[in-house]
């Protein structure tokens, strides 16, 4: 199932200047994006294109446009390079992870490993990954650097996600650099590179880099959140994945700290293989009821308070405005 690219933008833009402005640069990112998803064979092709097509919300590209009206030249080519390098590293993360979850609905279609095997998948991912590095040699040394580690980091962050803490860590915290790992580096890459190539100054672009992570492990938490709270016609994805797979998330965590004789089932349920459908279900209603779901949403809250307290480097007007909104709706959508 494919539906066309998202028209809209995923950020309510309330200045009707900068909405158009976005509006038209999103437009030209969809047009790049589709060309670098071509392959010399229509089969790779097909493959690459597939979840681009699918749909998705272009949130990191935003964020890059976003970005970059801090700066002298928010309208440059490379901005929208820029904008098209993350998108494509994203969307290469995506073939990998739903072979890594064993998740068969993507941005409410098949995932590319439901449709050809894994092998077709993982190495789609890598296409897209070398088409988003190909592109960053574009930008220059400085940016192929920042790619380089941003790369580095989300791995780390994919693997580590996979092993369980040390003995002396704490659980959260090694969760929470997890997440900073896979998700936010990407995202804080994204306010970034539309900093370097906005032209904006040294000041703004520290500031916005670390907003972008702080968001980043926010959205995540947030997206973490939906998968216990929401259906999958709202995301497009199957719920309670990460419970099946057995991902660590914050609401898990929380919950399993509990020490109320009312949990005991839901912490026995949390200790065990959940891949059979019926405990599946019994523990995701439990923890759908869970206080550790409001416990959890109101962190994400907190850290999208963070990271909109330094926005406090930019002038007050739309551009920050809609950065304000932006981490708003990254908190508030798990909500
Ligand atoms: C999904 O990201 C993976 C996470 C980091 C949670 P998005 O929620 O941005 O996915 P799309 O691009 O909109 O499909
Ligand atoms: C995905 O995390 C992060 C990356 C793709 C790097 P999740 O596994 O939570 O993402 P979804 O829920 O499948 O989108
Ligand atoms: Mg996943
Ligand atoms: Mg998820």
């Amino acid at each position: 199932m494919t539906t066309s690219a998202p028209q809209e933008l995923a950020l309510p833009v309330l200045d009707a200047e900068l909405a158009s402005r976005l509006g038209a640069r999103m437009q030209r990112v969809e047009t790049l994006l589709a060309g670098h998803v071509q392959g010399r064979a229509p089969f790779v092709t097909e493959a690459a294109s597939h979840l681009l097509r699918a749909g998705g919300k272009r949130l990191r590209p935003l964020l890059v446009l976003l970005a970059a009206e801090t700066g002298e030249e928010p309208d440059s080519d490379d901005v929208l390079t820029a904008a098209c390098v993350v998108e494509l590293t994203h969307l290469a993360s995506l073939y990998h992870d739903d072979v890594m979850d064993e998740a068969d609905l993507r941005r409410g279609a098949d995932a590319a490993h439901a449709r050809w095997g894994n092998h077709v998948a993982i190495l789609t991912g890598d296409f897209l990954f070398s088409k988003s590095s190909e592109l960053t040699a574009v930008l220059g040394a400085d940016a192929v650097g920042i790619q380089a580690r941003t790369f580095t980091r989300l791995v780390e962050g994919q693997i580590l996600e996979t092993v369980a803490p040390g003995p002396d860590e704490d659980p959260v915290a090694h969760h929470l650099e997890v997440l900073a790992g896979k998700t936010g580096s990407l995202i804080a890459t994204s306010a970034e590179y539309g900093t370097i190539f906005g032209g904006a100054s040294p000041e703004v672009r520290a500031a916005l880099t670390a907003y972008g992570e702080i968001v980043g492990v926010a959205f995540q938490l947030s997206d973490d959140i939906l998968d216990i709270a929401s259906d999958a016609a709202e995301s497009g994805k199957t719920p309670g994945t990460d419970l099946r797979e057995g991902v660590p998330t914050l609401p898990v965590l929380l919950a399993r700290t509990s020490t109320e004789p009312g949990d005991a089932r839901l912490r026995e349920l949390l200790d065990q293989d959940l891949d059979d459908d019926v405990l599946h279900a019994e523990a995701l209603g439990l923890l759908r009821a869970h206080p550790a779901m409001e416990e959890a949403r109101r962190y994400v809250v907190a850290r999208a308070d963070e990271a909109k307290q330094l926005l406090v480097a930019l002038p007050e007007g739309p551009v920050r405005e809609a950065l304000e909104t932006f981490a708003d709706i990254v908190a508030t959508r798990s909500a």
